[in-house]
């Protein structure tokens, strides 16, 4: 009898998981895919003007990726803030630089600022022209793992505030500090794997602070796969201490298109220049400068090219780090 209810519970576990599945991935079937710029309808920030492109709360059924457009005014900066989740900004127009900690990083339209986590930061416009970027951040991954903090400099207390020259006051480590440094020893029996985790945290702050930060758009090299060309702008393999995005520009010559193909990680693209269309998922979705595209996790899709004169540029936010640190090789292409 007891058996048999233990059988039951399982069995209501069973079905319960199989509902979970289908009901992801007829949310994804309703998922909003295309964020037209017209559509899109901006909010005053303080320091500028905010599009949210692609949210779940504007009917994206994204769990990996996100994106914004923001501005920051002429002579205007946002407020210095820091955040758990990693985050890229790409320069649309204007001219400026960022204060990352102590170090102070100029940038333009076409270059892109890798933000590691928990590095203050503040953006500055020193031009007459308005800076408008595009932002992608992992909040939603962050949320999925119970990781969310974001704060700002009047949030925190006097100690803990931005303290430029001493990068150790913006550090946040799991090490026990409180008794201040000490040795640690590896016991007999221990396998040293706790000193090998102190150790790692340890390196993992180290990268952060030294990771790269700005990618010149005049310093990237495409790459041709036989369709398109790929410019990888942020990855830990070009120094930058990013776990989660690969952040890269797309660009199909005139009437061309890529390869059929599906990933296990979802993407968010900003069409930069040009116009086309692309079919997922046996539907055709039409886009053009300005339009923000969501690519759900396999499905099926291709891009065209439409324009016979011009090129076409995209702005892609992958979470495709993310999905191989789990394992996982996340491609597959349709001959
Ligand atoms: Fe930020
Ligand atoms: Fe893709």
């Amino acid at each position: 009898m007891e058996r048999e209810r233990e059988r039951n519970v399982s069995y209501e576990i069973y079905q319960a998981s199989l509902k979970f599945r289908t009901k992801r991935l007829e949310s994804l079937e309703q998922s909003k895919i295309l964020a037209k710029s017209e559509e899109v309808k901006p909010m005053w920030n303080g320091h500028g003007y905010t599009w949210y492109l692609i949210r779940s709360e504007m009917g994206f059924d994204n769990l990996g990726v996100s994106m914004f457009i923001e501005e920051v005014a002429p002579h205007k900066s946002n407020v210095m803030h820091r955040h758990f989740s990693e985050a890229t900004v790409y320069i649309l127009s204007g001219k400026g630089h960022t204060v990352l900690d102590e170090d102070t990083l100029e940038w333009k339209a076409g270059d892109a600022v890798f933000v590691p986590p928990m590095r203050w930061h503040q953006f500055f416009n020193d031009g007459d022209e308005t800076v408008r970027y595009i932002g992608m951040g992992s909040e939603r991954v962050m949320r999925s793992v119970g990781l969310y903090l974001v704060q700002d400099v009047t949030q925190v207390s006097p100690e803990e505030k931005p303290h430029f020259g001493k990068r150790a006051s913006i550090s946040v480590s799991t090490s026990p500090t409180e008794a201040g440094p000490r040795e640690v020893k590896a016991e007999a029996g221990s396998q040293g794997v706790y000193e090998d985790d102190r150790a790692s945290e340890k390196a993992l702050i180290d990268k952060r602070l030294k990771s790269k930060v700005v990618a010149k758009g005049s310093d990237v090299n495409p790459r041709w796969d036989g369709h398109s060309w790929t410019h990888y702008m942020v990855d830990p393999r070009l120094g930058y201490n990013a776990y989660i995005y690969q952040i890269f520009i797309e660009d199909i010559p005139p009437n061309k298109s890529t390869a059929e193909h599906r990933h296990l990680y979802e993407e968010a693209v900003y069409v930069l220049e040009g116009k086309g269309h692309t079919i997922m998922n046996g539907k055709r979705y039409d886009w053009k400068a300005g339009d923000a595209m969501f690519i759900p996790p396999f499905w099926w899709h291709q891009h065209f090219n439409d324009d016979p004169n011009n090129r076409s540029r995209w702005l892609v936010q992958s979470n495709a780090l993310l999905i191989r640190s789990l394992g996982y090789a996340p491609i597959e292409h349709r001959e």
